[in-house]
């Protein structure tokens, strides 16, 4: 589990921004969910047979009452719950996102974490396979809002529960000719969930997978019409893809369409963002039938890939950084703090304790570390003058301008030279965007 510092912040922020302002292009509305949920919604929606259920929940007694619980492994059983529990689709499908914390006992590794963080969507009341693919477009496109180009997407249709059925049997049939090149795991997993064995990672067993009989030979006509429908629209918007007849998720709820975006930059755990269709689920929890669609990213993942490609040192901690000596100044710069924090902008001011406000030097030194465009220097003169000094930090011209400026005219001074000065990296402008995404 993992500390987040301040030095990575403004990459999870530039992220979860930038993911919530492109879901919401799509018309989806945020759901908060309990991090706790009875341990027996995991282990229904999962499946009792997955590596998530059978080792990895944080599954606890809650002393006070003998309730079953856990800590939440992933986000959908959950949505899954509430959207029953209030009824949500009662107006007609809905499109959901959300973001927060998710717990599996597994062994850490780079990009395999005990405590993670996922950013998720779940679009409930969706029958065909436009929503599949209109998913699949939206992650698209934050990759590229994010300026991630390594990462490909990988396609299959596992089909509904008799084609799996039908499947399996002859899966089986197949592993069993073959037994003596099952390693452990798949000897295990034989009779009780095959399908998992097609994603071995064991190398000795790759032949044996890639000859095995293929789910989607086993579809009939309306998944493969299902599955040809989300390929026709990605093909249709130049969305590359493959389609790999072994990827079959690790969680039981799935039907037909199932999909990862994967990279090669993270070293084994390249997985940054996974989902499918779950069509039934809803419904085995005693809720209308309500089909569904829907993802989850890993975004420790993914801010470790923005990383990779290298996405810009972090930008100003604040537009403008007050310096300021003696009692009467110090109150003087919080009136001019709040002045300018009311204009939208953000404001460092020294702190004077525990030493002291220190000599001009050495809050100037401050004020340069702290990558304001704007350092505003009130001493005792200014004070007494009414005024203060307003020194341009990053002036493009390699000369620093300082001006003495009214008191009352500051705040304005520098929304005026930040607002159609050269400044690039300002916080007045990233709020803007912000606001205007
Ligand atoms: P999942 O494949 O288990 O699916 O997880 C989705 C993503 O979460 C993974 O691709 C990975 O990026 C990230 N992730 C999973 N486990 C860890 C971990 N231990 N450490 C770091 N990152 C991790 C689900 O959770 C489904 N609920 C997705 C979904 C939503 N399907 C339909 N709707």
């Amino acid at each position: 589990m993992n500390d987040l510092l301040p030095q990575d912040a403004h990459l999870w922020e530039l992220f979860e921004n930038t993911a919530q302002s492109v879901v919401q292009a799509y018309g989806f509305q945020q759901i908060r969910t309990p991090i706790v949920e009875e341990t027996r919604l995991f282990a229904r929606a999962i499946g009792a047979v997955t590596d998530i259920v059978e080792k990895e929940m944080y599954s606890f007694t809650d002393s006070m009452n003998g309730d079953q619980l856990t800590l939440r492994p992933e986000g959908t059983a959950g949505v899954v719950r509430s959207v029953i529990e209030h009824n949500l689709v009662y107006e007609g499908p809905k499109r959901l996102w959300y973001k927060g914390q998710m717990f599996r006992h597994e062994r850490p590794q780079r990009g395999r974490y005990r405590q993670f963080h996922q950013f998720g969507c779940e679009a409930v009341g969706f029958t065909g396979p436009d929503v599949d693919a209109e998913m699949i477009m939206m992650c698209r496109r934050l990759w590229d809002d994010l300026g991630l180009d390594k990462i490909r997407l990988e396609l299959n249709s596992i089909g509904d529960a008799s084609e799996r059925a039908a499947h399996r049997v002859e899966l089986i049939k197949y592993f069993e000719a073959h037994a003596d090149q099952l390693d452990a795991e798949a000897q295990r997993r034989l009779h009780s969930n095959p399908l998992r064995i097609l994603d071995t990672k064991n190398p000795a067993m790759q032949e044996l997978v890639t000859n095995a009989p293929k789910l989607l030979d086993y579809l009939g006509e309306a998944s493969l019409a299902h599955f040809n429908g989300v390929q026709k629209i990605l093909n249709h918007n130049n969305i590359p893809f493959k389609i790999n007849p072994r990827l079959v998720r690790g969680l039981d709820y799935y039907n037909r369409t199932v999909f990862e975006w994967v990279t090669d930059e993270l070293g084994a755990q390249g997985t940054v963002c996974a989902g499918g269709r779950y069509d039934p689920l809803i419904e085995t929890f005693g809720g209308k039938p309500t089909p569904a669609v829907g993802f989850a990213m890993g975004i420790e993942r993914l801010v470790e890939l923005m990383k990779t490609a290298g996405e810009p040192a972090p930008g100003n901690q604040c537009d403008v950084y007050l310096v300021h000596q003696g009692e009467a100044a110090q109150l003087q710069a919080f009136v001019l703090g709040e002045r300018l924090r009311d204009a939208g902008l953000d404001v460092v001011m020294h702190c004077a304790a525990p030493t002291g406000a220190g000599s001009f030097k050495s809050q100037m030194k401050k004020a340069d570390g702290s990558g304001a465009s704007f350092a505003v220097i009130i001493g005792e003169d200014e004070v007494a003058n009414h005024t203060a000094n307003v020194k341009a930090m990053r002036d493009e011209a390699g000369e620093s301008q300082q001006s003495t400026v009214p008191f009352d005219g500051v705040v304005d001074f520098i929304v005026d030279h930040i607002t159609d000065g050269g400044e690039e990296h300002h916080h007045f402008h990233v709020h803007d965007e912000n606001c205007k995404h």
